[in-house]
């Protein structure tokens, strides 16, 4: 069986190997023109093309913030402090007091004078910031509001303003809960993960 095969694969090469000489000596003697447009074009109908690889999602604000550090948001929040008391009835300065910012409706703070743009952000008072809202105007101020007064570049780093977010939630009477991971779909049909049976960490 292997001896024949050998034999079988020996032959192939062999005729492979006396195909490309020919076609090569022919080549050299005939000298080809080319046509003027290649004759093997390939349609791939749409659809079957290969997927372009997909850039790796975003993590969920969600699963930043359940892996958040409220001590680490103090740090951080020490960029917005030039601008921001965070303090329960502490004053506003260049811009409001932050406490109890989420779920507050937006540009809602007694005494400060909000922009034109930051008034119409908020619909009408309709609109509260919640940890998603927030999340996008720390990350680019003046892209989320256009027109915004708070001369802030931003926080880039989606990890950075989670920790802030953790923070936010701490400077608050009443701190609102973070939105809920939600496991992903194609594990949920699956047994059930060996972590489930294992104890429970004790830290
Ligand atoms: C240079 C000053 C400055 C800095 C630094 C700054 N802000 Fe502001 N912030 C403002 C001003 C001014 C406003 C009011 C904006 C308006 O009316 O358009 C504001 C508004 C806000 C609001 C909306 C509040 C409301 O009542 O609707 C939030 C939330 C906020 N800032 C968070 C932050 C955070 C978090 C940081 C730090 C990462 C920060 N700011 C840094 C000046 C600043």
């Amino acid at each position: 069986m292997n001896f024949n095969l050998n034999m079988v694969l020996a032959a192939l090469l062999g005729t492979l190997f006396v195909l490309m000489s020919v076609s090569f000596v022919s080549e050299a003697i005939f000298d080809p023109r080319l046509p003027e447009k290649e004759g093997f074009a390939i349609a791939v109908p749409e659809g079957m093309q290969t997927p372009k690889a997909q850039s790796p999602a975003a993590t969920p604000l969600a699963e930043l913030l359940a892996n958040a550090s409220a001590d680490q948001g103090q740090q951080i929040f020490k960029r917005c402090q030039a601008c921001h008391s965070i303090e329960s009835g502490g004053p506003n300065k260049v811009g409001p007091n932050l406490y109890g910012v989420v779920d507050r409706p937006v540009a809602s703070h007694q005494g400060f004078a909000y922009s034109a743009a930051m008034k119409e952000f908020a619909e009408g008072g309709q609109k509260h910031w919640t940890y998603e809202n927030l999340n996008a105007f720390i990350a680019a101020p003046r892209k989320d509001v256009p027109g915004t007064a708070m001369g802030f570049a931003g926080l880039s780093s989606d990890k950075d303003r989670a920790d802030l977010l953790a923070y936010l939630q701490t400077a608050s009477d009443t701190p609102v809960p973070f939105p809920e991971v939600q496991a992903p779909a194609d594990t949920a049909a699956g047994p059930a993960p060996a972590a489930a049976e294992a104890p429970a960490k004790s830290e």
